[in-house]
């Protein structure tokens, strides 16, 4: 069974709070997503290795921890994946980027792949998927199916909004794929949205309705 990781930090929790209120404009909306894709991001890439390297600060000569180059590629599900993608290019910039594109057939809830576009040496890299909401899974467990077939072998999950269902699902097909989300909702309504949830992550993100 994969782990789920709830990120309860205070200022991702006021933040998801704020994003969540029907009020909230679009140009709100994007900024808080943005802002606490970083907080995420500091939460997935805890674990990234260090080394020692020699450096020499205006004072002294000293050996001090440095990322160990490990390789990162992120993997935006588009649409809404783009919103988390920016934050975490933020912190860090010099990761390659990946996009899904996937949309749920509103009828079945299926996932419909119409866009697949990641970087040759993926099996190389520690992937990171981000996509705002996990509701049914559908469309994380179609992901995620793809980048194994293009031989990811390091695969992480990062959303914001998750239902139970979703969640159950996503471990019952991934049992080596650990998610990380802000909150674990109540539960799915009969269209497949997260209750009590925030609405459709990529209207709202980008002022379709
Ligand atoms: C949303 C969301 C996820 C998906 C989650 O995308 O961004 O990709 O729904 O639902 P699931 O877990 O039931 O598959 P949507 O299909 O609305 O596409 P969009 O981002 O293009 O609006
Ligand atoms: N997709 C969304 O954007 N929101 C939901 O609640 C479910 C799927």
């Amino acid at each position: 069974m994969s782990t789920v990781t709830v990120v309860d930090h205070p200022l991702v929790q006021h933040k998801l709070t704020l994003m969540r209120r029907a009020e909230t404009s679009t140009a709100d909306f994007r900024r808080l997503l943005r802002e606490i894709s970083l907080l995420l991001a500091y939460e997935v890439t805890r674990n990234l290795p260090t080394k020692l390297v020699d450096i020499e600060t205006p004072i002294a000569p000293m050996r001090a921890p440095a990322l160990a180059g490990k390789k990162l590629c992120f993997v935006s599900v588009l649409r809404a994946g783009n919103g988390i993608l920016e934050g975490m290019l933020d912190l860090v910039p010099s990761a390659r980027v990946g996009h899904i594109g996937l949309y749920r057939d509103p009828r079945t809830l299926e996932a419909i792949e119409y866009y697949f576009k990641v970087p040759d040496d993926v099996p190389e890299r520690d992937v990171i998927v981000v996509d705002p909401m996990l509701a049914t899974a559908n469309s994380a467990i179609a992901a995620v199916r793809r980048l194994k077939t293009r031989g990811a072998r390091s695969i992480k999950y990062v959303c914001l909004v998750a239902a139970p269902e979703g969640v159950a699902a996503f471990q019952a097909a991934n049992a080596d794929v650990p998610i990380f989300t802000a909150a674990i909702d109540l539960k799915l309504n009969e269209h497949g949205y997260i209750v009590p949830g925030l609405g459709d992550a990529g209207d709202r993100l980008f002022g379709t309705k």
